[in-house]
């Protein structure tokens, strides 16, 4: 068995065991919800209680690996190796009973993904990848659409946790594009939008300001399944658009509009 294929199945173990602690807090009364940057960016106790139990394992099952996680930071630990891990990705939904939230846990060899794996508990849909070897849903191999017209496209996107100081918002490039596609969704995990998009279930996505933990497994499933990662700038964080090729430049008239 190769590296790459030994640390995916582990990863899924892990993720599958992660997404039961996450199902133990679902709609419980008591979730210790607490604000972080500001009142609209949370984390709860399951946030926390799946990150100590990755960390857990993987320091057990991997201990020369780093991890890089959201609610902790980077570890001290110098390898070619790390997991870069959203112990809950949707932690809104979460909070609200909403059923689209994640355990994301993305490898990285040299810097380079190597192993994705996002995991919807309460959906249970487990989307996969390694490098080079195709992305899967529930083990069954998944595409992005094959959709070219914007005018017949699902989009979905997201919108930062400052959006209500920075006017760099990306409402209004929401506004800008609602009109133009069929259908507009703001589902709440960009993980799982992502991986949406690459199984063609969603036709695109973008989104400004998110974080390397949000995409880093989501954009492998989705290089793998097909998609084009196009980075949309450079100074906003992880600012992207995934989507079919054929529908890159569409989008992108319509997102980029204003800022040329
Ligand atoms: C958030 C979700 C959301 C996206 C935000 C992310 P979190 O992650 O992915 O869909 O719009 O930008 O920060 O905070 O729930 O891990
Ligand atoms: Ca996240
Ligand atoms: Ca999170």
């Amino acid at each position: 068995m190769t590296d790459t294929t030994h640390i995916l199945l582990d990863a899924i173990s892990i993720a599958r065991e992660a997404g039961k602690i996450q199902l133990s807090h679902f709609r419980s009364a008591s979730l210790g919800v607490e604000a972080k940057s500001n009142e609209f960016d949370i984390v709860t106790v399951a946030d926390k209680a799946c990150e100590a139990f990755v960390a857990a394992r993987v320091h057990d099952l991997y201990p020369a690996h780093s991890i890089l996680s959201e609610e902790s930071g980077a570890d001290e630990v110098q390898s070619d190796w790390q997991w870069v891990v959203d112990p809950v990705d949707g932690t809104t939904n979460f909070k609200s009973g909403l059923p689209f939230f994640t355990i994301s846990i993305g490898i990285r060899y040299k810097g380079e993904t190597v192993v994705g794996v996002v995991y919807a508990p309460r959906l249970d849909e487990l989307f996969t990848a390694i490098k080079g070897e195709g992305a899967m849903l529930n083990g069954e191999p998944i595409k992005c659409s094959a959709c070219t017209s914007i005018s017949q496209a699902v989009v979905c996107t997201g919108f930062p946790y400052d959006k209500a100081e920075n006017p760099d918002n990306n409402i209004a490039e929401t506004v800008r594009m609602i009109p133009k596609v069929r259908g507009f969704r703001r589902l709440g995990s960009a993980s799982l939008d992502i991986c949406y998009t690459a199984a063609g279930i969603l036709d695109a996505f973008w989104e400004l300001n998110l974080h390397i933990w949000d995409v880093c497994a989501a954009n492998l499933i989705a290089a793998e399944a097909g998609c084009e990662i196009h980075r949309l700038r450079q100074d906003r964080g992880e600012s992207i658009l995934v989507s079919p090729q054929a529908l890159v430049k569409p989008m992108l008239e319509v997102l980029i509009e204003d800022r040329n």
